[in-house]
């Protein structure tokens, strides 16, 4: 079902994407070689406790924990685990929250120290290929136009665009309709329009899209073990235009 959302709607989103950025910020900001992944969720935790906001992510499907954390071969749903965070390491974090109601969800990953050059440019890659999907969401836009942009900056620079996992419409639930893929045929697809939200999350790898879901039933990796990359933002058609409801300073 596709649903829309009120302006008193996006006002609980843009609330919810607020405390989805400083979380981001103080992972990003807190995370020394040494820590462990546990030690990252533990900062979601203490946030979010304080925030008068509630983990979307924590009880998903039995999901047991408030963020995904997915060091370096590990596309997306990486479980905080006793994993120690290394000099060189890649993290993607993603974190969503519940205020009044309605999620926000976002994702960014960061080097930990020295990374190689191949790998910063993955990172910015990744990044930008997220905002020139965001550039083109607007009332009338089909997905597919979006996909294929986001798809064009991956071939360019010879990343695997993962494919078997995609954004999602989001609202008083995580995941809504439409699906978001990102890669596509220019003008066609689903068409949005004025009161929808969306997650675009595109994740590229430095090797092959392919994957598999690790034996803890949720990490999905790399099937060449090679590094990857994601990023997210929630982001809402208003009656005034796009707004990026977890905007952040990376
Ligand atoms: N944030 C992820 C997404 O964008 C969902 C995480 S799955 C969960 O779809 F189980 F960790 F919640
Ligand atoms: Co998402």
């Amino acid at each position: 079902m596709i649903t829309y959302k009120t302006p008193e709607d996006f006002k609980k989103m843009e609330a919810a994407g607020k405390v989805v950025s400083n979380i981001h910020y103080e992972i990003y900001d807190k995370t020394k070689a040494g820590m462990t992944l546990i030690d990252l969720d533990d900062i979601a935790k203490n946030i979010i406790e304080k925030s008068n906001v509630k983990a979307s992510f924590l009880g998903y499907h039995d999901y047991p924990a408030h963020i995904c954390a997915s060091p370096n071969d590990v596309i997306v749903h990486g479980i905080p685990n006793d994993y120690i965070v290394n000099e060189g390491d890649i993290i993607s974090i993603d974190v969503g929250v519940i205020f009044e109601g309605y999620h926000a969800d976002a994702a960014f990953s960061f080097g930990v120290g020295e990374i190689t050059e191949e790998e910063k440019n993955l990172l910015l890659k990744t990044k930008h290929a997220l905002h020139e999907g965001i550039k083109l969401v607007k009332d009338g836009q089909k997905l597919g136009t979006i996909g294929h942009k986001i798809d064009k900056i991956a071939k360019k620079n010879n990343f695997g665009n993962v494919r078997n996992y995609v954004g999602h419409g989001i609202g008083q639930e995580m995941h809504e309709e439409p699906q978001v893929p990102h890669y596509g045929k220019k003008n066609q697809g689903f068409e949005l329009k004025t009161g929808m939200a969306i997650c675009i999350e595109p994740m590229f790898n430095l090797g092959t899209e392919e994957n598999f879901i690790d034996e803890d039933g949720w990490t999905i990796r790399t099937l060449d073990g090679k590094k990857s990359a994601h990023w997210e933002h929630t982001i809402g058609i208003t009656e005034e235009g796009t707004r990026v409801f977890t905007e952040n300073l990376f």
